[in-house]
């Protein structure tokens, strides 16, 4: 089956939609002369147990906390992107002739998909994209074939039908955050041309690191790091619940010794991420250099100071990563606290600047 993208000719706003285990988080942004500006958004708590290790087990308990978060936010539009997880996407690069369009190159990706995916084609969902010319043959173009299996894309369907919404466009986090980068290139020596800069999404369960060059992602790697962590710490220590221990992470009023017994083992834990992180990047491939700046990004990158603590341990320039830094901002969304949010952002941006693709068809 191929994925729910391919829709007649139609340019109009996509909401960016990322439902994860913690949270649903909801953007609209619109553009202009180039400049984007966020016209909607909302992030509304995931209910317990609604997704498990980013599978949506419960749609409706999910579609309930969509539509809430839709009403509250005042968005224009009810069609939206989705992400699948990384872990649930399956990318590859796979030859294809040079002469192949249109049709003919579909119906050949299509015949040839199967050789490259391990599930039976009937439990499928698939779209690919030419990448361009292969550097190694002139006569070979390269294609990158993304599949999934069909329940992960029917489970987020499911849930934002539910809501009330429509999937126009299923992407992968990872190509969603990669485009979300470059809102963050302002922040970059050079716009992030010709540098290596590093971006660490430092997410509730999953953390996601990412070196660009030249605005490109060229490594990432998911891996089972984040804030729930510390919430439980909370939890357990000072005997809250974790709605409590959430809110008090963020606002404050926990007892004297969570600054050094909790907080700052965590921010080690963090640093210690980030360097790991680097050495597998470098490890991973000959002409790898090290990055130049690290951006952090993800709630987690909230904890005061915490950026300025990683840069210092693992002796490159970090700051906070924040997409939203140079948009123009509607006063809905800044009541609603998008500010707040801005830097656990990259995948719902990532997803709503799906919008404004030059080959958009929706
Ligand atoms: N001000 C803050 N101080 C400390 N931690 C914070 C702050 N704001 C948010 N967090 C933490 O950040 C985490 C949520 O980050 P984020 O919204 O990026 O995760 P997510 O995308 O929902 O989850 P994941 O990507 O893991 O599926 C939570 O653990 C939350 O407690
Ligand atoms: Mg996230």
């Amino acid at each position: 089956m191929k994925l729910p993208n391919f829709l007649p000719s139609r340019r109009k706003p996509l909401l960016g939609l990322d439902i994860t285990t913690s949270s649903i988080k909801l953007i609209e942004l619109s553009e202009s002369g180039g400049e984007y500006r966020v016209e909607a958004f909302a992030a509304e708590p995931t209910p317990h147990n609604a997704v498990n290790d980013k599978a949506i087990v419960d749609a409706n308990a999910v579609g309930e906390a969509i539509r809430r978060a839709v009403k509250r936010s005042g968005v224009s539009t009810k069609d939206c992107a989705v992400a699948i997880s990384g872990d649930n996407a399956i990318t590859k690069s796979i030859p294809m002739p040079a002469n192949l369009a249109g049709n003919d190159l579909e119906q050949q990706v299509e015949l040839q998909a199967d050789q490259y995916i391990p599930f039976p084609m009937e439990e499928v969902s698939f779209d690919f994209e030419v990448l361009g010319p292969s550097e190694r043959d002139p006569d070979v173009q390269d294609i990158l074939l993304v599949a999934t299996r069909t329940e992960n894309v029917e489970q987020r369907v499911a849930a934002v039908n539910a809501a009330g919404l429509v999937a126009r466009l299923v992407d992968v986090e990872a190509f969603a955050l990669e485009n979300a980068c470059k809102l963050m290139s302002y922040q970059m020596p050079d716009g992030g041309v010709d540098h290596t800069i590093a971006v660490i999404d430092f997410g509730a369960s999953t953390t996601t690191f990412s070196v660009l060059r030249d605005m490109h992602v060229i490594y990432t790697r998911d891996f089972p790091f984040g804030g729930q962590q510390l919430t439980e710490e909370i939890m357990r220590t000072y005997g809250l619940s974790m709605e409590d221990a959430g809110r008090a992470k963020k606002e404050g009023g926990l007892p004297s010794n969570y600054q050094p017994e909790l907080l700052e083992p965590f921010i080690d834990d963090m640093s210690q991420q980030v360097s790991r992180s680097l050495q597998f990047y470098l490890a991973s491939g000959s002409n790898r250099t090290q990055p130049e700046q690290i951006l952090i990004c993800g709630g987690c990158a909230n904890i005061p100071g915490v950026s300025d603590v990683i840069g210092s341990r693992v002796g490159i320039p970090a700051e906070k990563g924040d997409p939203l830094g140079k948009m123009r901002i509607s006063t809905k969304a800044k009541s609603l606290g998008v500010h707040r949010d801005a830097t656990a952002l990259l995948v719902a941006c990532g997803l709503a600047l799906r919008s404004f693709d030059d080959n958009a068809k929706y």
